[in-house]
């Protein structure tokens, strides 16, 4: 038996997950990350079979990490995460930085750059393990964890979703 309760106990933050499509920066919201090894700097991140960004990362075996702080305007994670770089340039709804020409967030604590070493699929998800590249520091606070989207925040990221989608439609 799996309890998904149980899973949840293991902590994870929130971060937007970079990644360019030729020229174009896509991303979306991640939970699964890890820093894996430290000879060299690595760290595995998960992403699901469906996601735009997986099948970018896949082709350009690049990618960034942003660090969400506790503070982070709902709209962001409802922007990365509830829509697919496939049909929206989710980097033009937000302020944009750049890497090692991967798009970051200013508003990040930290940013992170890597390249795909090695990667394995299971039927939903694929787990890309990276070499890093680069790690910046922005400021100290608080990150944003998965447990403070599950247990308040989510609510606000559907309203924000909401709200633009219907400034959306009204054009
Ligand atoms: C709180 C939260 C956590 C998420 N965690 C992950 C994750 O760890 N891996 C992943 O691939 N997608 C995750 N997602 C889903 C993607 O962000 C979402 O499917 C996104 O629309 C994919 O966009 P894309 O098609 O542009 O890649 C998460 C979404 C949310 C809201």
């Amino acid at each position: 038996m799996i309890d998904w309760n149980a899973l949840y106990k293991v902590s994870l933050g929130l971060y937007v997950l970079g990644a360019k499509d030729g020229e174009r920066p896509v991303g979306s919201i991640v939970d699964a990350v890890m820093i894996a090894a430290n000879k060299p700097c690595a760290l595995a991140v998960s992403c699901n079979n469906a996601s735009y960004t997986k099948a970018c990362i896949e082709k350009t075996k690049e990618l960034s990490l942003s660090v969400l702080p506790k503070d982070i305007d709902p709209f962001v994670v409802a922007n990365f995460g509830f829509q697919s770089s496939k049909n929206v340039n989710k980097w033009d709804m937000v302020t944009a930085g750049e890497l090692n020409g991967l798009p970051v967030l200013p508003q990040a604590l930290a940013h992170i750059t890597a390249k795909v070493v090695s990667q394995y699929a299971f039927e939903s998800n694929t787990v890309f393990i990276a070499e890093i590249t680069a790690a910046e520091n922005i400021r100290d606070a608080e990150n944003l964890l998965y447990e403070d989207y599950r247990s308040k925040f989510k609510d606000e990221v559907i309203k924000s979703f909401q709200q633009h989608m219907k400034e959306k439609a009204n054009g």
